[in-house]
């Protein structure tokens, strides 16, 4: 009788070992950086990932790289139990209509849309399937999802929200007589609509004055800075048709001697001075081990929007000593250098 018993509690016991082994090993975890890592692993049958991206330019050619990188770090390697479908909409809002559509033709497994009108497509396109937010500047703003933490639906991702406030010191550093700042940004982004306001806000917080610049398309992008007066730099947001158009932008501007500060590493490579923002390609990895994550089964509603709370410094040297800027020494250490041949 008393071995019986004990036989049962130790029967308990294993049970109770065994259950709580399986649920930590289904977990998500999250580490110090917030990067979310399930300890599931990776499917062995072929799983295919629909990729839609807005247009080419250098940091959504990055972040589309940093994808498929991402997915093969987490075990989905094409070729062997990964296929990848991708389009690419060039720009064009109705051709990324169609294609979403062909995606879902496609069955895909899952989404990823690379920037904000690539992710407005695909939803119209399904609710059923999730769908991995690429870089989105205001995911919430744009109604894919009900908050950052809690998503709520079939969508969560990664945010590349950019620190505008830590861009607005550094250009206080950098410029220091600066007194007028134009923003460049495009009318048709819905995405940069968020920005130009906190752009606005930190800019005044250090001193500056602003005047807004929306382009109706790229086409307009050389007139309009042709026709800035008093301007002592450009600030230029996250935003896509700005960033198709960079070189224009950067030949205009030196001609006319007005510095650029951007949002985004890309663009400093491409002739911007400065800025403080997010590695391109390390925003695609970490969309990509989202989309392993959800592959291996969490649960997109549940997943939080990731978000960066630290930017890099980055700054072009050249495009600096062209503009006879003094690199403090702080951020001379500070910083990683890009465009340097
Ligand atoms: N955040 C942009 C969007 O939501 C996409 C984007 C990511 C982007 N990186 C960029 C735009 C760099 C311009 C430059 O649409």
């Amino acid at each position: 009788m008393k071995n019986k018993k004990m036989m049962i509690l130790a029967g308990a016991v294993l049970a109770v070992l065994f259950i709580g082994g399986a649920f930590a090993l289904g977990r998500s975890k999250s580490n110090n950086t917030g990067d979310i890592k399930t300890e599931s692993s990776a499917k062995e049958q072929t799983v295919t990932v629909g990729i839609l991206q807005f247009v080419s330019h250098p940091s959504l050619d990055k972040i589309r790289q940093g994808i498929e990188d991402g997915l093969a770090e987490s075990g989905y390697q094409k070729g062997k139990n990964l296929k990848v479908e991708f389009q690419n909409g060039q720009g064009d809002q109705s051709k990324l209509q169609t294609m979403s559509e062909q995606l879902v033709n496609k069955k895909a497994d899952i989404f990823v849309g690379i920037a904000t009108p690539a992710v407005q497509a695909l939803a119209n396109a399904t609710s059923d399937t999730p769908i991995v937010l690429g870089a989105i500047a205001d995911p919430v703003g744009q109604g894919f999802v009900d908050s950052l933490k809690k998503p709520g639906g079939m969508m969560t991702g990664v945010s590349n929200t950019v620190p505008i406030d830590q861009q607005m010191v550094l250009a206080k550093e950098l410029l220091p007589d600066a007194k007028k700042m134009a923003i460049l940004y495009a009318s048709s982004e819905d995405n940069v609509k968020p920005q130009v306001a906190e752009a606005q806000k930190q800019a005044k917080k250090q001193g500056f004055t602003t005047q807004k610049f929306a382009v109706p398309s790229s086409n307009e992008i050389t007139q309009t800075i042709d026709v800035m007066d008093d301007i002592d730099f450009i600030y230029i947001p996250n935003d896509n048709v700005i960033a198709n158009a960079m070189s224009t932008v950067v030949n205009t501007a030196d001609k006319k001697e007005i510095p650029i500060i951007p949002s985004v590493d890309a663009m400093v490579e491409q002739g911007g001075i400065a800025t403080v923002g997010i590695d391109q390609h390390e925003l695609g990895v970490q969309t990509g081990k989202m989309t392993a994550d959800i592959l291996n089964g969490a649960d997109p509603a549940t997943t939080p929007v990731f978000v960066y709370k630290k930017g890099t410094t980055y700054v072009n040297k050249k495009q600096a000593e062209k503009y006879n800027i003094n690199l403090p020494e702080e951020i001379e250490e500070k910083a990683e250098f890009l465009g340097e041949d």
